[in-house]
């Protein structure tokens, strides 16, 4: 069923307050034609009644003719802000954007965060906002683990399906993700409840190996049977299996480039409230499925873009894959256990 206005101005008010909102604030609504008329009114609202300035920016919206598919992260890097510098400016003077567009993967959303001005995501629809309302508590599990990842100097992933994936670390930073922007120059994305890190460049090495019922991301498909990758030195350079790894392997080449085999952001699921299944209740359009991303015990994935670490493939084809099941170390400490989350304590749901 469908959440009301009331009460999705009232999460709204909840995560900006978790946000630091309050009258000393210049709040911007960065939305488009197809932002979700109930999302921008509620935000717009609960940012007023927080006693907040604020403004909206309306773009127009924009598609590369390369992009296949509505799922926001089917093409990243340009974005309708791309080269409109009276626009990015409007945003750099907010203290808070409240992004119902999506600026992820795009080099001006990092030049906006550098300004100081925090950015939250909320494209999602609001349902899937309400099942994961951010708390301090999400915070704090997130934080528990992020303190062990980014002392790390290895993540390594096995699963009983054949994964063997070596990932030394160290030179990017290790990024959260727990649904709201309490600092200056923070992004984050309501709804979340994950982290994530890069692997050194051309370092990662290995065998991942999907198993049935592993997300893959744009496609928000399920694997119906497995996919093998190859990894070596930081990229992926062999794609084998049946029908879905032909599938994969035509995707990708159909960007025709290289960078597109890269190893993105690799990282494990911490929010108990995303679930594994809901991605099979929604239609395609309904979002961008973060209930993929964020579930709990998961291992997360990606290939392409790591221009929001300062990283220089500024690449459009993005995968986020999703597997359940692995073990997952980091140094000496196993982190994820068959898919359930076992260290450190302080990032468990009790
Ligand atoms: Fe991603």
């Amino acid at each position: 069923m469908a959440v009301n206005q009331s009460q999705l101005g009232q999460m709204f008010e909840q995560v900006l307050r978790l946000s630091k909102v309050d009258a000393s604030q210049s709040v911007a609504i960065l939305k488009s034609h197809y932002s979700d008329a109930r999302t921008v009114q509620a935000a717009t609202d609960a940012a007023l009644r927080l006693g907040a300035k604020v403004y909206s920016v309306e773009l127009p919206s924009f598609n590369h003719p390369t992009a296949m598919g509505n799922d926001m992260t089917a093409y990243c890097g340009d974005t309708a802000l791309t080269g409109n510098i009276a626009a990015q400016k409007a945003l750099e003077a907010a203290d808070l954007i409240v992004d119902t567009m999506m600026l992820l993967h795009s080099p001006e959303q990092e030049q906006i965060l550098k300004t100081g001005t925090r950015i939250l995501l909320a494209v999602e629809p609001p349902e899937v906002l309400a099942r994961m309302l951010p708390t301090e508590e999400d915070k704090a599990r997130v934080m528990a683990a992020a303190a062990v990842l980014e002392k790390a100097r290895m993540m390594t992933v096995k699963s009983s399906a054949g994964s063997d994936f070596r990932a030394p670390l160290g030179q990017y930073p290790t990024v959260t993700e727990y649904g709201y922007v309490d600092e200056p120059g923070r992004w984050d994305h309501w709804p979340s409840g994950f982290l994530f890190t890069w692997p050194n460049e051309e370092q990662a090495e290995g065998v991942l190996v999907l198993d049935v019922g592993d997300i893959l991301l744009p496609f928000k498909t399920y694997a119906r049977e497995r996919i093998t990758l190859e990894i070596e030195k930081g990229f992926v350079t062999r794609i084998h299996g049946g029908f879905e790894a032909e599938y994969l392997r035509d995707y990708m080449a159909y960007f025709n480039d290289p960078e597109v085999y890269g190893i993105s952001h690799i990282g494990w699921g911490l929010q108990p409230r995303a679930q594994w299944t809901a991605m099979g209740l929604h239609d395609k359009n309904d979002g961008m499925c973060m209930d993929a991303r964020a579930f709990y015990g998961n291992f997360l994935f990606s290939t392409g873009p790591n221009t929001e670490v300062g990283g220089t493939r500024k690449t459009p084809c993005h995968m986020d894959i999703a597997l359940r099941r692995c073990d997952i170390r980091v140094d000496d400490l196993q982190v994820v256990a068959e898919g359930e989350v076992v260290a450190p304590a302080a990032s468990r749901v009790r």
